[in-house]
């Protein structure tokens, strides 16, 4: 663990993972356990978030009790397999706001093309948590953090569920003000870019795709 990387490193959540892992584990289970793996890394990603108090009655007596303070924070989902940790996220705190970066490779330059992107407004005044389960080599994930801070984003953390060192690397030379949260760096990328030994293809897992 360093400033700029979080290893989320509860036992829940390492269970769950090591059942995602799986090569044998079905769509739907998968889904499921990324879900509830959502819900304690969003307990980890969000514990910035600032607080004020509200004066409340209990049945008993007043008090000033905890809330959180200033704008809704939001989410932003790096498409497709973003979606699956915003689900989650979502049923943590459902009054986020929501965006979507869609990004894909060229296949001549490598490079990240964006092809769609909405976000809320107000960026500079939220909390900005960029969601995508696997930070591989760092290139559009960097990519999609630029979008955020050309959108105004200036509080912005990266929340994923594996890491490789190499995206882990890239992400600290390209935005080393925004922390990345995940729960595990695992050995590096293969040949194709998948981290190793990951999980294989999120979306596909996900979604049921090939
Ligand atoms: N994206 C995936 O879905 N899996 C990997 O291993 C790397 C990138």
């Amino acid at each position: 663990m360093t400033d700029h990387l979080t290893i989320v490193d509860h036992p829940l959540v390492q269970h769950k993972l090591t059942l995602m892992r799986e090569k044998d584990t079905s769509t739907a289970v998968f889904r499921q356990l990324l879900r509830e793996i959502s819900h304690l890394l969003a307990y980890e990603v969000t514990h910035v978030l600032p607080m004020t108090t509200k004066r409340i009655e209990t049945p008993l007596k007043e008090m000033d009790a905890p809330v959180l303070d200033g704008r809704k924070l939001a989410l932003v989902s790096i498409l497709r397999a973003g979606n699956g940790l915003l689900d989650g996220m979502l049923d943590l705190i459902p009054s986020a706001r929501v965006g979507f970066v869609g990004l894909y490779r060229d296949e001549e330059t490598l490079e990240p093309v964006q092809y769609y992107c909405k976000l809320p407004g107000e960026l500079n005044e939220r909390l900005v948590i960029a969601v995508d389960p696997m930070l591989a080599t760092g290139n559009s994930s960097a990519a999609a953090i630029d979008l955020l801070k050309e959108a105004g984003a200036t509080n912005i953390r990266f929340l994923c569920l594996l890491a490789a060192p190499e995206g882990v690397a890239r992400m600290k030379e390209a935005h080393p003000d925004v922390p990345v949260v995940t729960a595990a760096l695992d050995e590096c990328l293969n040949e194709k870019g998948y981290i190793v030994p990951g999980l294989g293809d999120a979306g596909d897992r996900m979604f049921g795709t090939k």
